[in-house]
């Protein structure tokens, strides 16, 4: 089943309706509106400053609107409080460009982590996580395949296996988003593509909402589904990527290019060298 069967008879995923950010003179979001189906992978691209980070961040209910209203399952989140904001954050994963592991914490506890929202009071060591907990921990690890890293220390692991660590810690929260923000940007081009590989696969499986912010072209046509382009704060592109050049998407960023600055910029996105991940897509 694809996300269109869903399209009538479920709250969308995300439904996000002019969305104004500002802080102090700086408008980080401008009347953003976007509205995200439960299963789809939406790559959000843009330059260094156009908004993704804060977009993102407004999701998972870490940031107020200055207006405009964010939804994730039909709820309102910058509402919630106490036990129904955990509930949101429980729904909604998060994965970061620096991967934010506790680096002298083994591969398996880091995992456990992302189950604490679910849990009452502080947990110190592995033996004081439940042990259905630490099965799926396992089991997610597993699946990231890293099962033969659980105990070493997560700073003993590579950029890639640091993420793929990253995403199982995420699942332990049985998510129903998954948001990362510039998830590759800190590893080489193979790493990149196991990353993006394995993040599509796991939303596939569970029927996993993705969120992704990139900025390179190349990555966004092969890993997402549809592109929603920002250009200071604003949408200028939302579209999906089937039959899609980078041509066109280059040309729209183009178009929306306004000072010398700015098209030298989207001139490097378009020069970055060719990733070896592009079309590889299973
Ligand atoms: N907490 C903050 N305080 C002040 N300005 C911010 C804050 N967060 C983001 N900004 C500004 O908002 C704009 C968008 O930033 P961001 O969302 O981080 O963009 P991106 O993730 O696309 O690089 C930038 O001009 C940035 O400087
Ligand atoms: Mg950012």
């Amino acid at each position: 089943m694809t996300y269109h069967d869903h399209q009538h008879d479920q709250a969308p995923a995300v439904a996000i309706t002019a969305l104004t950010k500002r802080f102090g003179d700086t408008t980080a979001l401008r009347d953003v509106s976007l509205t995200v189906q439960p299963g789809e992978v939406v790559v959000l691209l843009g330059l260094s400053g156009s908004g993704k980070s804060t977009l993102l961040r407004h999701v998972d209910a870490l940031e107020v609107p200055t207006s405009g209203s964010v939804r994730v399952g039909g709820t309102a989140v910058h509402d919630l409080s106490g036990r129904r904001l955990r509930d949101l954050r429980r729904q909604v994963g998060f994965v970061f460009q620096q991967f934010e592991l506790v680096p002298a914490l083994t591969v398996l506890e880091n995992v456990l982590t992302g189950a604490l929202a679910t849990l009452r009071g502080p947990r110190l060591g592995l033996w004081s996580y439940p042990r259905r907990l630490r099965h799926r921990a396992l089991a997610h690890l597993d699946r990231v395949g890293l099962l033969d890293r659980a105990y070493q220390r997560a700073d003993t692991l590579s950029g890639g296996q640091q993420q793929r660590v990253a995403i199982a810690r995420a699942l332990m929260q049985d998510p129903s988003v998954l948001l990362a923000d510039e998830p590759v940007a800190s590893l080489d081009p193979e790493s990149s593509g196991q990353v993006m590989a394995l993040i599509r696969e796991i939303a596939a499986e569970r029927g996993l909402t993705v969120l992704c912010s990139l900025h390179q072209v190349d990555l966004a046509l092969s890993w997402a589904d549809r592109i929603v382009g920002l250009r200071h704060g604003e949408v200028v592109l939302d579209t999906r990527t089937e039959g899609l050049g980078k041509a066109q998407v280059m040309e729209i960023y183009g178009q929306v290019a306004t000072s010398t600055d700015e098209f030298a910029a989207v001139e490097a996105l378009r020069d970055a060298p060719a990733h070896a991940t592009s079309g590889q897509r299973a």
